[in-house]
């Protein structure tokens, strides 16, 4: 028999001591969150909070639970200078002589909670500078391409989580039995090419032209320009949309919309579009919010909204490539 790396030997030999020690924190309270939603109804964590969160959406009583074990669990770790939650809206400083700063979304996709579908705990984490001070939410304002860690722990049919320290992606299993995660691909990798695409097609009338015309390609398939049939898959929980796509390839779009008046898409740079480009692009894939590459950005507010294009790199270039036919400067702006 093979002997079976666990996450505690997979961290010694691939990053830091500080990484290793915050990722370990982020895996036991993930652990907990599992058990949580195994339990279900059980456990009576299903319906509304009554809260609405700084988003202005309503949150599920696990969003609160996910959130406060995470926070309590990092704001403890000595490494940890500061921590950021999608469902807050401070960021919460740590230790002052931490050297590493965690943004999370406790729980992407927890609309599906109810419906017994995949949910998700989605990280990153960025260096911290201002050691003997205390964080604050201007240090987080960091370009994604700063990230030296970033992941998610997916809670579907099985529980897995997926890593990159920016030298390639790993994935594991978690084993109900020894209570631990064990490796089951050292070298994530998804291909360039790609048939298969996910977006929510009910926002069409929203989105930008390019956006519409390569949606349209799509459809048109094997009669249109792109010469080949394409399929559609849809979770509508980017975690699992985007685990989907390390699994099998594929691209995934949140684009630009009109939707919400002044906001430029649905996902959050800090907490979905920076730790999920992260680990796309070191899985070989790109991507962009339609102009820049994502990690590219510099964030101007720790809440910020972005349109999100990932995936396999040549579909996510042609997407790019429409934006600039049509002039799309950034964000959605026109020429
Ligand atoms: O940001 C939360 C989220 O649940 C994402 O995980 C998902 O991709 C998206 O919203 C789905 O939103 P909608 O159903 O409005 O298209």
């Amino acid at each position: 028999m093979v002997a079976q790396t666990t996450l505690t030997q997979y961290l010694k030999n691939h990053t830091t001591p500080e990484l290793a020690s915050t990722i370990t924190t982020l895996a036991t309270a993930s652990v907990a969150i599992s058990q949580l939603l195994n339990k279900g109804a059980l456990a009576g964590i299903h319906g509304e909070a009554g809260n609405q969160n700084v988003q202005g959406e309503a949150q599920k009583k696990l969003d609160v639970i996910s959130n406060d074990l995470l926070l309590n669990a990092l704001t403890h770790n000595p490494n940890c200078a500061g921590v950021a939650s999608e469902e807050l809206d401070e960021i919460n400083p740590a230790n002052d002589n931490g050297t590493l700063l965690v943004a999370f979304d406790p729980l992407d996709g927890s609309s599906n909670i109810d419906i017994n579908m995949t949910v998700g705990t989605i990280f990153s984490i960025l260096p911290y500078h201002n050691q003997g001070q205390k964080a604050t939410e201007a240090d987080f304002l960091q370009k994604g391409a700063n990230q030296i860690g970033a992941g998610y722990f997916i809670y579907g049919t099985s529980t897995m989580l997926t890593v990159t320290f920016g030298a390639g992606v790993a994935m594991f299993s978690f084993d109900p039995i020894s209570q631990t995660y064990i490796l089951i691909n050292d070298d994530v990798r998804i291909s360039s090419d790609t048939a298969e695409y996910a977006i929510n097609a009910s926002n069409r009338r929203y989105w930008l032209p390019p956006m519409q015309q390569y949606i349209e390609e799509l459809v048109q398939g094997d009669t249109g320009v792109r010469a080949k049939d394409y399929n559609t898959r849809w979770v509508a929980a980017m975690i699992a949309d985007v685990h989907r796509i390390l699994m099998r390839g594929g691209i995934f779009m949140y684009p630009f919309d009109t939707k919400i008046t002044g906001k430029a898409g649905k996902l959050r740079l800090m907490y979905e579009a920076n730790p999920m480009s992260f680990v796309i692009e070191q899985a070989g894939g790109a991507s962009t919010d339609g102009v820049e590459r994502i990690l590219d950005i510099t964030p101007t507010h720790i809440h910020q909204r972005i349109p999100v294009v990932l995936g396999a790199k040549n579909e996510v270039a042609y997407v790019k490539d429409l934006h600039k036919t049509a002039g799309i400067l950034a964000n959605g702006d026109r020429a």
